[in-house]
């Protein structure tokens, strides 16, 4: 794992976005795996700035969400579909019918709908570098404890702590979704690349178990230690709890030098 600590969230999201437009601006039909939530907002925002600045063109680009509530209309406000494109795909230049979410409507078979999804990402090329944040109980997507670690893209109960961590985002009288369609976390270890985004004091415990606890299904994020590519940006209270910052701030300026010569990535 590449563990980088940032002063702040704003770093956190400026390092993000020099990943993806790396990527998007050096591999030809480059495919991006997408998260949802309060964390990756502002990567977006930084994205659309690029866009804007003439930095970065999304055309050739092809998207998978991780995830998606369950039988939700795109539509509706709370649908991810309806995030996206209010913070990322209705400010850039990218053709929404290369845009996915493992979506299932009502009266579709989720089983189906998660198998198809996996073939339509393999369809693609399979997914080049897919955003993560993590949930205050180690989940990545929706896999939350105790998810398979061989786990494809499939229906998901919410975990009690996953909804009232989430329960902010909607009204008191709203109906608020306790099924998803999610990808698995052997999906996720599947992309080539995994940068995953943490920020503040609450995901500080889950990071550290992600980074140095046991891999165990306890932590779904701690299967990433299993990715041969795994990048993780942290701010500082995120980091807070992890024992060798020191190592990782001088592993990171050495890393710098080797970025600076040859890019980010190694395979583009
Ligand atoms: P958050 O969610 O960015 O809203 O904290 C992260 C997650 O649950 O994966």
């Amino acid at each position: 794992m590449q563990v980088i600590i940032f002063d702040n969230a704003q770093d956190v999201a400026e390092s993000a976005a020099e990943w993806v437009a790396e990527l998007v601006n050096k591999k030809p039909n480059p495919v991006l795996g997408l998260a949802t939530g309060s964390t990756p907002i502002s990567l977006y925002s930084a994205l659309v700035n690029k866009y804007k600045a003439d930095q970065i063109s999304f055309k050739q680009t092809t998207t998978f969400n991780l995830d998606e509530y369950l039988g939700i209309e795109e539509t509706n406000k709370q649908s991810y579909r309806h995030f996206m494109n209010e913070n990322l795909f209705d400010h850039v230049d990218i053709d929404k019918d290369k845009t996915f979410l493992p979506t299932c409507n009502q009266g579709e078979n989720p089983r189906k709908q998660g198998l198809a999804y996996e073939d339509k990402i393999a369809d693609a090329g399979g997914i080049d570098l897919q955003i993560l944040g993590i949930g205050a109980n180690g989940h990545i997507g929706f896999n939350e404890p105790t998810s398979s670690l061989a786990s494809r893209t499939r229906i998901k109960t919410l975990s009690q702590q996953t909804l009232n961590d989430n329960s902010r985002l909607f009204a008191a009288d709203e109906f608020q979704p306790t099924l998803a369609m999610t990808m698995g976390i052997a999906t996720i270890l599947d992309a080539r690349y995994v940068l995953l985004m943490a920020t503040g004091k609450n995901k500080a415990k889950a990071v550290k178990d992600m980074v140095s606890g046991a891999l165990s299904a306890a932590c779904p994020a701690s299967a990433l230690q299993q990715h041969e590519n795994a990048v993780i940006l942290l701010d500082k209270e995120a980091a807070s709890e992890l024992e060798d910052q020191e190592y990782y701030v001088w592993a990171n300026m050495q890393n710098q030098k080797v970025n600076k010569e040859f890019g980010l990535y190694h395979n583009y």
